[in-house]
């Protein structure tokens, strides 16, 4: 996708940008292509036994794009359309322009850590007569007391993550992705959502969201030998969802933070809310960022470290008989509400082998008794079954529609 190999006539003698040739234009001549620099270059492999966007480190530039069907497009028309996402998809990760594509919107930047990711709604399996095959797990959420959803920025039959370390090559493959869709599905709803630039910081650290706080810390690690049977499916399912063998479940959450509330709150309460200090992550029972913490222990003054209601207490596997999930997030704002607050919070993704046994047990717990959750509104929601990887040649979702 470097400009010179596709420069054209332009190519080996230079070329000239600026527009117009005006007195005004000015003059770039590109002799040899520079080397991309290590945030372009990076590449994320779009074939294997789990999808990417999941384990990967979340990057700078997220879309999410939820689309239905077409009233008359069944199961035939799922497949074509998944084997055209799936082949642009493979495409642009590994930093080759799709075939018949001119948009040229990213036609001089590496992959830049691409990653399109692919998954299917409740009501997916329905439209593709495929009910028989829909997995438990799609069952849908229950109700929580905190929650204020938008139908119509819910759900969806299918569902599409994208996520890049450059906005540009993200906004070029949602664009692809919602050219492709041609008639066989219509875009329901889209969310974009941001996290810091590569580089941004001294050296790489957990990232912050828009409340200030580090947020990550405490995500199950990929080299934590639990970490396959907590996050994806196994690789040998049997069953009538076999097909979601090496995948996992999406639950996708649009939390708005009530921030103007949230910033009236002195440092130590905001810090009492999350159980964890500020600046630099550490729990309020001592120790650095990574220090765990410690749940029992008692100040002086005879009050718990981390109070009963901290989000880290009341969101921990300790306090939810083991139920974890690994938290993949994007921070969002889309301008300013009537009441000038900002409308900007967490695309919250939360991923795991099973929602009962992740999400769900844990909302539950935050929904009753969480100190933080006073600070949010969750307005959009969605569970999708994201399936394994495939291999090259197949598509994304084959063992399901095939
Ligand atoms: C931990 C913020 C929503 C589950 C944390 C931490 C922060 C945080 C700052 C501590 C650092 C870390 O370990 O990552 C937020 C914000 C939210 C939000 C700002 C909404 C806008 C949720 C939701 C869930 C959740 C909806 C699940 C239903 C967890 C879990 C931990 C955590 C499991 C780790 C607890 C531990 O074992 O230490 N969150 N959170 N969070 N959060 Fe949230």
């Amino acid at each position: 996708r470097r400009l010179l190999g596709t420069a054209g006539a332009a190519g080996a003698a230079g070329l000239v940008a600026g527009g117009a040739a005006g007195a005004f234009a000015t003059e770039t001549v590109r002799k040899d292509p520079a080397p991309l620099t290590g945030v372009g270059a990076a590449s994320r492999p779009f074939y294997g036994v789990h999808q990417a966007g999941i384990a990967d480190p979340a990057q700078t530039c997220g879309h999410f794009l939820a689309f239905d069907l077409a009233p008359d497009a069944g199961r035939k028309a799922a497949a074509a359309l998944m084997r055209r996402w799936s082949n642009t998809a493979a495409d642009l990760m590994a930093g080759k322009t799709p075939k018949g594509d001119e948009t040229g919107v990213a036609l001089d930047a590496g992959p830049s850590s691409l990653t399109v990711t692919f998954g299917f709604g409740r009501t997916f399996f329905d439209r593709t007569d495929l009910t028989s095959k829909r997995p438990d797990a799609l069952e849908p959420l229950p109700d929580f007391s905190a929650d204020a959803l938008d139908s119509k920025r819910s759900n969806g039959d299918l569902w599409v993550q994208i996520g890049s370390d450059d906005a540009l090559v993200a906004f070029h493959a949602l664009r692809l992705i919602q050219q492709q869709a041609g008639n066989t599905a219509r875009l329901r709803w889209q969310m974009s959502g941001f996290n810091r630039t590569p580089g941004a910081t001294a050296q790489p650290m957990t990232g912050r969201n828009l409340m200030g706080q580090i947020d990550g810390t405490n995500n199950p690690k990929t080299s934590d030998p639990g970490f396959p049977a907590k996050i994806y499916v196994p690789e040998d399912r049997s069953g009538t969802d076999e097909w979601m063998a090496g995948g996992s479940y999406a639950v996708v959450r649009r939390i708005r933070m009530l921030l103007d509330t949230w910033e009236h709150l002195s440092l130590e309460r905001q810090e009492k809310v999350i159980g964890r200090r500020k600046s630099d992550g550490a729990p309020l029972s001592g120790g650095t960022e990574t220090t765990r913490p410690d749940l029992n222990k008692v100040n002086s003054d005879g009050a718990l470290a981390i109070a009963g209601d901290a989000h880290i207490r009341v969101a921990s596997p300790a306090s939810n008989r083991g139920a974890s999930m690994l938290r993949r997030a994007f921070s969002y704002h889309d301008g300013f509400l009537d009441d000038g607050a900002p409308d900007a919070g967490l695309l919250f993704v939360a991923w795991q082998a099973d929602p009962l046994k992740g999400f769900v047990p844990v909302q539950r717990k935050l929904d009753r008794g969480d100190g933080l959750s006073r600070f949010l509104r969750h307005e959009a929601s969605g569970l999708f079954a994201v399936p394994g990887g495939c291999k090259p040649g197949e598509y994304v979702g084959q063992r399901l529609l095939e």
